[in-house]
């Protein structure tokens, strides 16, 4: 674990802990306010996340852009970042042995960052979160509390992308993750 934002950027700069180093052009580290209370965590960078070493600038990024538009969530008080830093090769799912070397990275991101409410985007956020038992399809749209920490699984937005009919849901996913983000806030 890492103790605060210096040593954690240091420390990722030449990261080689898994194979995906060999074919990165940049380290996606994350996004956003480092205070607060709300993250979203996705899968792993794509083609344009590598490029700009931001997440969530692609396509899908768009429809993030876009939800929290609808939401009324300023992108910049937010903090968006994924399970493995670095692009998959063709944006394949990553591999146990990534997302482990990755996850001290993430779990140093967390306990910094100390959000109140936690999205998890997809499947691989969600097992690699909370657990290979949980499943996105039973588990979307369900508040999981654990450590302190509210957790809201959805769809992954290029999901949304593949599957029109899943927008529907996501929508109602992230309307509770700002009903809740708003009560959070007047507190
Ligand atoms: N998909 C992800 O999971 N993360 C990104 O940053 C971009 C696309």
């Amino acid at each position: 674990m890492y103790e605060n934002w210096e040593e954690l950027e240091n420390s990722i700069q030449n990261c080689q802990k898994c194979k995906l180093c060999q074919n990165r052009q940049n380290i996606v580290l994350g996004q956003g306010n480092k205070e607060a209370k709300l993250m979203f965590i996705g899968e792993g960078p794509g083609a344009d996340e590598d490029i700009q070493g931001l997440p969530f600038v692609g396509k899908a990024g768009q429809l993030m852009n876009k939800a929290f538009r609808g939401l009324g969530i300023d992108r910049n008080e937010v903090y968006i970042t994924n399970i493995v830093k670095c692009r998959p090769p063709a944006n394949r799912v990553p591999e146990e042995d990534e997302a482990l070397a990755c996850l001290d990275y993430l779990r140093s991101q967390v306990m910094l960052i100390k959000p109140k409410i936690i999205v998890l985007l997809g499947s691989t956020a969600l097992k690699n979160i909370l657990g290979k038992e949980y499943g996105i399809t039973s588990s979307r749209g369900n508040w999981i509390e654990q450590k302190g920490i509210l957790y809201m699984p959805t769809w992954h937005p290029a999901a949304l992308l593949r599957d029109e009919s899943k927008k529907i849901e996501f929508w109602k996913d992230l309307k509770e993750v700002a009903k809740k983000y708003n009560e959070i806030n007047v507190k």
